[in-house]
């Protein structure tokens, strides 16, 4: 299963509500930084054995390994390291030149993500019709697309996820579901504001989520604390489970 996270017009969110997901995720999965642009979470994040994230696993081996076809259900397990708050990461391109470089290898790299023994967390940037990553869009179970709660923020959400819609509608029927970046408090009435403002416009959407704006559980989970003590208490993590029972995500009971 893959899971695409994207914004439109560079609505700040993508990423931290990408590492939350996956934090909360109740299947195993990883999380692919997919951005052209370039990945943030190896600056932010610790791995696992409390150093660096190690430059020599990542997207850029994954499309290296995918140039001949692809090489097996593991290609995208295989290039993940774990991070010290438990999410399995494909760390991004460091700059967008890298990427640019294998733009014609994101319909295989989909593909590898779609085959994977795990779901796939996909961070695809700022995503329109002409953007390289569009096929793993296209390959995606759900496109989850983010924004600030504000007006602007929401007016350019409408306008851009109309238009990736109409260019989705033509390769494959994929549920996109508004996620909205913002207080806690007021999260309720602006779902329900841009559930409206959608409607109205005749867009056959999932309802909008939301994800608590929560800077000090966001740095506690990026410092390497794991979810599933204190931290998977706060606003950010439990907006996170909440946004994954959303999508259909069960948590698993071990027997
Ligand atoms: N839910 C949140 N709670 C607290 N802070 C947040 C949250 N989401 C985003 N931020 C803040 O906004 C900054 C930018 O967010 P993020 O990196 O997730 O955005 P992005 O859309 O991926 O941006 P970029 O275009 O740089 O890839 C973060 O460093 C963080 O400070
Ligand atoms: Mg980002």
């Amino acid at each position: 299963m893959l899971i695409s996270i994207a914004s439109v017009k560079g609505s700040p969110g993508v990423t931290s509500t990408a590492l939350a997901l996956a934090a909360m995720w109740p299947r195993p999965a990883v999380l692919l930084e997919a951005d052209p642009s370039g990945g943030d979470l190896a600056y932010r994040c610790k791995a696992a054995h409390g150093g660096p994230v190690a430059a020599n696993k990542g997207l850029l081996q994954l499309a290296a390994a995918v140039r001949g076809g692809l090489p097996g259900a593991g290609v995208v397990v295989d290039e993940a390291q774990l991070l010290a708050c438990g999410v399995s990461l494909v760390q991004g391109v460091t700059r967008a030149g890298q990427a640019r470089a294998f733009s014609a290898l994101w319909p295989t790299i989909a593909t590898a993500c779609v085959d994977a023994e795990v779901d796939v967390i996909a961070d695809l940037g700022r995503l329109d019709r002409a953007s390289a990553v569009m096929p793993l869009a296209e390959h995606s179970t759900h496109l989850l697309t983010v924004a600030a709660a504000t007006l602007e923020s929401v007016m350019h959400l409408r306008e851009d996820v109309q238009d990736l819609m109409g260019a989705l509608a033509q390769v494959a029927a994929i549920p996109v579901c508004p996620v909205l970046v913002g207080p806690d408090a007021r999260a309720s009435r602006d779902r329900a504001d841009l559930d409206q403002v959608l409607d109205d416009a005749g867009m056959a959407v999932w309802p909008t989520a939301s994800v608590p704006f929560d800077p000090k559980a966001l740095a506690r989970l990026e410092q390497g604390e794991s979810p599933s003590g204190r931290l998977g208490r706060t606003l950010l993590l439990r907006g996170a489970k909440a946004l994954a029972a959303s999508l259909g995500m069960v948590e698993v009971v071990p027997a």
